[in-house]
Protein backbone atom coordinates (compact mmCIF):
# COMPACT_ATOMS: atom_id res chain seq x y z
CA UNK A 1 0.00 0.00 0.00
CA UNK A 2 1.50 3.17 -1.28
CA UNK A 3 1.77 6.15 1.22
CA UNK A 4 0.47 9.58 0.44
CA UNK A 5 3.64 11.95 0.28
CA UNK A 6 4.34 15.16 3.09
CA UNK A 7 2.91 17.10 0.37
CA UNK A 8 0.29 16.12 -0.83
CA UNK A 9 -1.26 15.45 3.19
CA UNK A 10 -0.43 19.23 3.69
CA UNK A 11 -2.67 20.53 0.51
CA UNK A 12 -5.02 17.74 1.64
CA UNK A 13 -4.79 19.17 5.05
CA UNK A 14 -5.28 23.09 4.02
CA UNK A 15 -7.93 22.34 1.72
CA UNK A 16 -9.87 20.86 4.35
CA UNK A 17 -9.15 23.75 6.78
CA UNK A 18 -11.23 25.51 4.04
CA UNK A 19 -14.00 23.70 4.96
CA UNK A 20 -13.87 24.53 8.81
CA UNK A 21 -16.17 27.02 10.57
CA UNK A 22 -14.19 29.86 12.80
CA UNK A 23 -14.81 28.15 15.77
CA UNK A 24 -13.65 25.17 14.44
CA UNK A 25 -9.92 27.05 13.73
CA UNK A 26 -6.81 25.18 14.20
CA UNK A 27 -3.09 25.14 13.37
CA UNK A 28 -1.59 23.32 10.25
CA UNK A 29 0.33 20.03 11.55
CA UNK A 30 3.57 21.01 12.22
CA UNK A 31 5.59 19.33 9.35
CA UNK A 32 4.44 22.64 7.63
CA UNK A 33 6.78 24.22 8.94
CA UNK A 34 9.72 21.93 8.32
CA UNK A 35 9.25 19.92 4.86
CA UNK A 36 11.79 21.01 2.38
CA UNK A 37 9.45 19.77 0.08
CA UNK A 38 6.83 22.30 0.86
CA UNK A 39 9.08 24.98 0.49
CA UNK A 40 10.01 24.48 -2.65
CA UNK A 41 6.37 24.20 -3.48
CA UNK A 42 5.82 27.98 -2.03
CA UNK A 43 8.35 29.32 -3.53
CA UNK A 44 7.29 28.06 -7.28
CA UNK A 45 3.45 28.99 -6.23
CA UNK A 46 3.49 31.74 -3.48
CA UNK A 47 7.32 33.61 -3.65
CA UNK A 48 6.82 33.70 -7.66
CA UNK A 49 3.91 34.60 -8.90
CA UNK A 50 2.60 36.85 -5.67
CA UNK A 51 3.79 40.29 -5.36
CA UNK A 52 6.60 40.12 -2.57
CA UNK A 53 7.87 43.21 -0.85
CA UNK A 54 11.95 43.45 -1.14
CA UNK A 55 12.70 46.35 0.79
CA UNK A 56 12.05 49.91 1.45
CA UNK A 57 12.17 53.06 -1.43
CA UNK A 58 14.16 55.00 1.60
CA UNK A 59 17.07 52.59 0.76
CA UNK A 60 18.48 54.36 -1.99
CA UNK A 61 16.94 57.52 -2.16
CA UNK A 62 19.35 58.64 -4.43
CA UNK A 63 19.73 58.37 -8.29
CA UNK A 64 22.52 55.68 -8.85
CA UNK A 65 22.20 54.38 -5.45
CA UNK A 66 21.09 50.32 -5.42
CA UNK A 67 21.38 47.08 -3.03
CA UNK A 68 21.78 43.76 -4.07
CA UNK A 69 19.08 40.98 -2.50
CA UNK A 70 17.67 37.44 -3.20
CA UNK A 71 14.50 35.96 -3.63
CA UNK A 72 14.32 31.62 -3.62
CA UNK A 73 17.54 32.04 -5.66
CA UNK A 74 17.06 34.62 -7.68
CA UNK A 75 19.48 37.23 -7.62
CA UNK A 76 18.06 40.63 -8.02
CA UNK A 77 19.40 44.29 -8.40
CA UNK A 78 17.33 47.13 -6.64
CA UNK A 79 18.16 50.45 -8.58
CA UNK A 80 17.16 53.57 -8.86
CA UNK A 81 18.14 55.75 -12.02
CA UNK A 82 19.33 58.61 -13.16
CA UNK A 83 15.70 59.84 -13.37
CA UNK A 84 14.62 58.60 -10.04
CA UNK A 85 12.94 55.68 -11.40
CA UNK A 86 13.28 52.60 -9.14
CA UNK A 87 13.76 49.13 -11.16
CA UNK A 88 14.53 45.43 -9.81
CA UNK A 89 16.74 43.87 -12.16
CA UNK A 90 18.03 40.82 -12.53
CA UNK A 91 21.60 40.79 -11.30
CA UNK A 92 23.19 38.11 -13.36
CA UNK A 93 25.33 39.08 -16.21
CA UNK A 94 24.68 38.52 -19.60
CA UNK A 95 28.05 37.25 -20.82
CA UNK A 96 28.42 34.21 -18.79
CA UNK A 97 26.60 34.90 -15.70
CA UNK A 98 28.24 36.44 -12.83
CA UNK A 99 26.73 39.12 -10.44
CA UNK A 100 26.83 42.01 -11.47
CA UNK A 101 26.96 44.29 -8.56
CA UNK A 102 27.05 43.41 -4.81
CA UNK A 103 25.99 44.82 -1.61
CA UNK A 104 24.63 48.41 -1.74
CA UNK A 105 26.36 52.04 -3.08
CA UNK A 106 26.23 54.35 -5.62
CA UNK A 107 27.12 54.11 -8.71
CA UNK A 108 27.26 55.91 -12.40
CA UNK A 109 26.39 52.05 -14.35
CA UNK A 110 27.31 48.54 -12.88
CA UNK A 111 30.47 46.92 -13.85
CA UNK A 112 30.51 43.21 -13.72
CA UNK A 113 33.82 42.13 -11.92
CA UNK A 114 34.37 39.03 -13.76
CA UNK A 115 35.31 40.37 -17.76
CA UNK A 116 34.11 44.03 -16.79
CA UNK A 117 31.01 44.45 -18.52
CA UNK A 118 29.24 47.41 -17.86
CA UNK A 119 25.63 48.06 -17.73
CA UNK A 120 23.52 51.25 -17.40
CA UNK A 121 21.47 51.83 -14.14
CA UNK A 122 18.53 51.26 -16.43
CA UNK A 123 19.92 47.55 -17.20
CA UNK A 124 21.30 48.54 -20.35
CA UNK A 125 24.58 47.46 -21.73
CA UNK A 126 26.75 50.05 -22.10
CA UNK A 127 30.12 48.48 -22.95
CA UNK A 128 31.69 44.91 -23.37
CA UNK A 129 35.71 45.00 -23.49
CA UNK A 130 36.95 43.20 -27.01
CA UNK A 131 33.52 41.84 -28.09
CA UNK A 132 33.50 43.96 -31.06
CA UNK A 133 34.64 41.27 -33.46
CA UNK A 134 32.47 38.30 -32.17
CA UNK A 135 29.33 37.69 -34.53
CA UNK A 136 26.87 36.06 -31.99
CA UNK A 137 27.55 39.27 -29.78
CA UNK A 138 23.92 41.96 -29.66
CA UNK A 139 24.37 44.26 -27.24
CA UNK A 140 20.59 44.84 -27.50
CA UNK A 141 19.85 41.30 -26.53
CA UNK A 142 22.37 41.86 -23.60
CA UNK A 143 19.72 44.10 -21.17
CA UNK A 144 19.71 42.59 -17.43
CA UNK A 145 15.85 41.56 -17.40
CA UNK A 146 13.54 43.63 -15.79
CA UNK A 147 11.12 41.70 -13.20
CA UNK A 148 7.52 43.41 -12.39
CA UNK A 149 7.97 45.66 -10.14
CA UNK A 150 5.67 47.92 -7.89
CA UNK A 151 6.30 50.76 -4.95
CA UNK A 152 3.69 50.98 -2.16
CA UNK A 153 3.50 53.29 0.10
CA UNK A 154 7.38 53.88 0.13
CA UNK A 155 7.79 49.72 -0.38
CA UNK A 156 9.37 47.98 -3.12
CA UNK A 157 7.22 44.88 -4.11
CA UNK A 158 8.77 42.59 -6.75
CA UNK A 159 6.00 40.04 -9.02
CA UNK A 160 8.88 37.21 -10.19
CA UNK A 161 6.96 35.84 -13.03
CA UNK A 162 5.29 38.81 -13.99
CA UNK A 163 1.97 37.88 -13.99
CA UNK A 164 0.18 39.51 -11.09
CA UNK A 165 -2.32 41.88 -11.17
CA UNK A 166 -0.96 45.45 -10.07
CA UNK A 167 -0.69 45.24 -6.40
CA UNK A 168 -2.47 48.66 -5.56
CA UNK A 169 -5.77 48.44 -6.28
CA UNK A 170 -5.88 45.32 -4.53
CA UNK A 171 -4.96 46.98 -1.17
CA UNK A 172 -7.61 49.91 -1.24
CA UNK A 173 -9.47 49.00 1.91
CA UNK A 174 -6.20 49.15 3.59
CA UNK A 175 -5.32 51.98 2.32
CA UNK A 176 -8.53 53.50 3.61
CA UNK A 177 -7.42 52.33 6.92
CA UNK A 178 -3.56 53.23 7.25
CA UNK A 179 -4.84 56.58 5.63
CA UNK A 180 -4.57 58.96 8.20
CA UNK A 181 -1.38 56.96 9.58
CA UNK A 182 0.80 58.59 6.57
CA UNK A 183 3.12 56.28 6.20
CA UNK A 184 3.70 57.50 3.05
CA UNK A 185 4.67 60.55 4.50
CA UNK A 186 7.43 58.76 6.88
CA UNK A 187 11.01 58.23 6.57
CA UNK A 188 13.06 55.67 6.64
CA UNK A 189 15.81 56.07 9.76
CA UNK A 190 17.09 52.14 10.49
CA UNK A 191 17.16 48.85 7.76
CA UNK A 192 18.90 45.76 8.69
CA UNK A 193 19.19 42.24 7.12
CA UNK A 194 19.06 39.36 9.62
CA UNK A 195 18.70 35.62 9.27
CA UNK A 196 16.36 33.59 12.00
CA UNK A 197 16.08 29.70 12.55
CA UNK A 198 12.58 29.72 12.04
CA UNK A 199 10.62 29.17 9.28
CA UNK A 200 9.06 31.93 7.26
CA UNK A 201 5.50 31.44 8.18
CA UNK A 202 6.15 30.79 12.02
CA UNK A 203 7.23 34.49 11.94
CA UNK A 204 4.17 35.62 9.73
CA UNK A 205 2.32 34.36 12.19
CA UNK A 206 4.11 35.26 15.30
CA UNK A 207 3.97 38.81 14.21
CA UNK A 208 0.30 39.06 13.21
CA UNK A 209 -0.99 37.42 16.64
CA UNK A 210 -1.47 39.27 19.80
CA UNK A 211 -1.47 36.31 22.19
CA UNK A 212 1.51 35.98 22.51
CA UNK A 213 2.48 39.75 23.91
CA UNK A 214 1.84 39.37 27.71
CA UNK A 215 3.54 36.41 28.32
CA UNK A 216 6.75 36.46 25.23
CA UNK A 217 7.15 40.31 25.82
CA UNK A 218 6.16 41.05 29.87
CA UNK A 219 8.65 44.46 29.72
CA UNK A 220 8.73 45.39 26.38
CA UNK A 221 5.34 45.44 24.64
CA UNK A 222 2.78 44.10 27.30
CA UNK A 223 3.00 47.44 29.04
CA UNK A 224 2.15 49.66 26.12
CA UNK A 225 0.01 47.18 23.67
CA UNK A 226 -1.62 44.39 25.79
CA UNK A 227 -2.88 41.53 25.25
CA UNK A 228 -6.62 41.86 26.19
CA UNK A 229 -6.81 45.14 23.99
CA UNK A 230 -6.18 43.40 20.62
CA UNK A 231 -8.89 43.72 17.92
CA UNK A 232 -9.15 42.08 15.08
CA UNK A 233 -9.66 44.31 11.92
CA UNK A 234 -11.61 42.40 8.79
CA UNK A 235 -8.82 41.99 6.13
CA UNK A 236 -9.72 40.30 2.46
CA UNK A 237 -8.16 37.45 0.32
CA UNK A 238 -5.03 40.17 -0.13
CA UNK A 239 -4.36 40.78 3.04
CA UNK A 240 -4.95 40.34 7.11
CA UNK A 241 -4.68 42.88 10.00
CA UNK A 242 -5.65 43.77 14.04
CA UNK A 243 -5.39 46.87 15.83
CA UNK A 244 -3.56 46.52 19.33
CA UNK A 245 -4.52 49.32 21.42
CA UNK A 246 -2.25 51.48 23.89
CA UNK A 247 -2.65 51.29 27.79
CA UNK A 248 -4.96 53.80 28.77
CA UNK A 249 -1.94 54.57 31.46
CA UNK A 250 0.70 54.57 28.23
CA UNK A 251 1.71 58.35 27.25
CA UNK A 252 0.63 59.42 24.11
CA UNK A 253 2.63 57.95 21.20
CA UNK A 254 3.05 61.78 19.31
CA UNK A 255 3.69 63.67 17.57
CA UNK A 256 0.82 62.91 15.53
CA UNK A 257 -0.22 63.63 12.10
CA UNK A 258 -2.97 66.31 11.80
CA UNK A 259 -5.33 63.68 10.01
CA UNK A 260 -5.20 61.07 12.86
CA UNK A 261 -8.59 60.62 14.99
CA UNK A 262 -7.90 60.14 18.35
CA UNK A 263 -9.07 56.56 18.23
CA UNK A 264 -6.23 56.36 15.67
CA UNK A 265 -3.81 58.20 18.31
CA UNK A 266 -3.92 55.30 20.34
CA UNK A 267 -3.77 52.25 18.54
CA UNK A 268 -1.00 50.12 15.86
CA UNK A 269 -2.45 48.85 12.97
CA UNK A 270 -0.67 45.25 12.35
CA UNK A 271 -1.26 43.98 9.13
CA UNK A 272 0.01 41.11 6.56
CA UNK A 273 0.23 41.44 3.09
CA UNK A 274 0.39 37.97 2.00
CA UNK A 275 2.40 36.09 1.82
CA UNK A 276 5.16 37.38 3.75
CA UNK A 277 5.17 41.02 4.81
CA UNK A 278 4.29 42.06 8.04
CA UNK A 279 4.35 45.90 9.03
CA UNK A 280 3.19 47.50 12.22
CA UNK A 281 1.97 51.20 11.71
CA UNK A 282 1.97 52.83 15.07
CA UNK A 283 0.88 56.62 15.99
CA UNK A 284 4.44 57.79 15.74
CA UNK A 285 6.45 54.95 13.98
CA UNK A 286 6.68 52.41 11.06
CA UNK A 287 8.46 48.80 11.75
CA UNK A 288 8.38 46.45 8.67
CA UNK A 289 9.90 43.15 8.15
CA UNK A 290 10.29 41.96 4.75
CA UNK A 291 10.31 38.14 5.06
CA UNK A 292 11.79 35.39 2.37
CA UNK A 293 12.81 31.74 2.78
CA UNK A 294 16.05 30.72 3.47
CA UNK A 295 15.53 26.78 3.91
CA UNK A 296 12.51 25.02 5.59
CA UNK A 297 13.86 26.39 8.76
CA UNK A 298 15.66 29.90 8.09
CA UNK A 299 13.88 32.91 7.19
CA UNK A 300 15.72 36.14 5.40
CA UNK A 301 14.49 39.47 7.41
CA UNK A 302 15.20 42.48 5.90
CA UNK A 303 13.52 44.73 8.04
CA UNK A 304 13.35 48.50 9.39
CA UNK A 305 12.04 51.38 10.72
CA UNK A 306 10.09 54.41 9.51
CA UNK A 307 8.94 57.80 11.16
CA UNK A 308 8.15 61.37 10.70
CA UNK A 309 11.91 62.80 12.15
CA UNK A 310 14.63 63.07 9.71
CA UNK A 311 17.81 62.49 11.81
CA UNK A 312 18.37 59.01 12.47
CA UNK A 313 20.68 59.59 15.50
CA UNK A 314 17.83 61.26 17.56
CA UNK A 315 17.63 59.95 20.92
CA UNK A 316 14.27 59.34 20.28
CA UNK A 317 14.67 57.24 17.18
CA UNK A 318 17.24 55.12 18.54
CA UNK A 319 15.47 53.96 21.59
CA UNK A 320 12.96 52.89 19.42
CA UNK A 321 14.87 51.19 17.52
CA UNK A 322 16.87 49.53 20.55
CA UNK A 323 12.77 48.66 21.65
CA UNK A 324 12.36 46.67 18.40
CA UNK A 325 15.62 44.75 18.54
CA UNK A 326 14.98 43.82 22.31
CA UNK A 327 11.01 42.56 21.31
CA UNK A 328 12.32 41.53 17.90
CA UNK A 329 15.00 38.90 19.97
CA UNK A 330 12.33 38.14 22.44
CA UNK A 331 10.43 36.68 19.79
CA UNK A 332 13.50 35.16 17.95
CA UNK A 333 14.19 32.74 21.00
CA UNK A 334 10.35 31.74 20.77
CA UNK A 335 10.45 31.05 17.60
CA UNK A 336 14.02 29.11 17.38
CA UNK A 337 12.26 26.62 19.82
CA UNK A 338 9.14 26.59 18.05
CA UNK A 339 10.90 25.44 14.66
CA UNK A 340 12.75 22.70 16.89
CA UNK A 341 9.41 21.13 18.64
CA UNK A 342 8.21 21.23 15.03
CA UNK A 343 10.26 18.68 14.20
CA UNK A 344 7.94 16.17 16.43
CA UNK A 345 5.29 13.24 15.29
CA UNK A 346 3.13 13.36 18.30
CA UNK A 347 1.48 16.77 17.65
CA UNK A 348 -1.02 16.70 14.91
CA UNK A 349 -2.84 20.42 15.02
CA UNK A 350 -3.98 22.59 17.93
CA UNK A 351 -6.75 24.92 18.58
CA UNK A 352 -6.31 28.65 17.48
CA UNK A 353 -7.16 31.43 20.29
CA UNK A 354 -10.28 33.98 20.40
CA UNK A 355 -10.55 36.14 17.17
CA UNK A 356 -9.09 39.03 18.32
CA UNK A 357 -5.86 37.30 19.08
CA UNK A 358 -5.45 34.52 16.94
CA UNK A 359 -7.98 35.47 13.97
CA UNK A 360 -5.30 36.60 11.68
CA UNK A 361 -3.31 33.34 11.55
CA UNK A 362 -6.42 31.60 10.71
CA UNK A 363 -6.79 34.28 7.90
CA UNK A 364 -3.29 33.72 6.80
CA UNK A 365 -4.14 30.09 6.79
CA UNK A 366 -7.08 30.19 4.75
CA UNK A 367 -4.91 32.12 2.34
CA UNK A 368 -2.44 29.59 2.46
CA UNK A 369 -5.43 27.36 1.63
CA UNK A 370 -6.82 29.37 -1.27
CA UNK A 371 -3.33 29.39 -3.09
CA UNK A 372 -1.89 25.88 -2.52
CA UNK A 373 -5.01 23.57 -0.27
CA UNK A 374 -5.70 20.71 -3.10
CA UNK A 375 -7.40 17.06 -2.76
CA UNK A 376 -5.23 14.84 -1.33
CA UNK A 377 -4.56 11.52 -3.72
CA UNK A 378 -6.22 8.28 -2.88
CA UNK A 379 -3.01 5.89 -1.93
CA UNK A 380 -2.37 3.61 -4.34
CA UNK A 381 -2.14 0.17 -4.19
S1 LIG B 1 30.35 37.20 -16.58
FE1 LIG B 1 30.08 39.31 -16.41
S2 LIG B 1 31.52 40.15 -17.75
FE2 LIG B 1 31.79 38.01 -17.98
FE1 LIG C 1 6.29 39.35 19.33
Amino acid sequence: MGEISAIDRLRGELLHLRSLDRDEARTMPPDFYTSQAFQDLEKEELFRKEWICIGHAGEIPEPGDFYTTELVGEQLLVARDHDGVVRVLSNVCRHRGNLVAQGSGNRRSFVCGYHAWTYDLDGTLKTAPLMKSVKAFDPAKCTLPQMNCEIWSNFIFVNLDGQAAPLAPQLGRLDAILHNYHDEQRNLLFSEEALWNTNWKNLTENFMEGYHLFATHPTTLQPMTPTHLCRKVAGDDRWTAYRSYYAPDFPPRGPFHPDMTEDEQRNTVLFNIFPSFVVAVAANYTLYLCLRPAGADRVAIRWGVAGFKTDAQDAEVVNYVALCKAFNEEDRAKLETLQQAQNTRYFPHGPLGPEDLEGTIWDFLQYMAGRLGQPAPLPAG
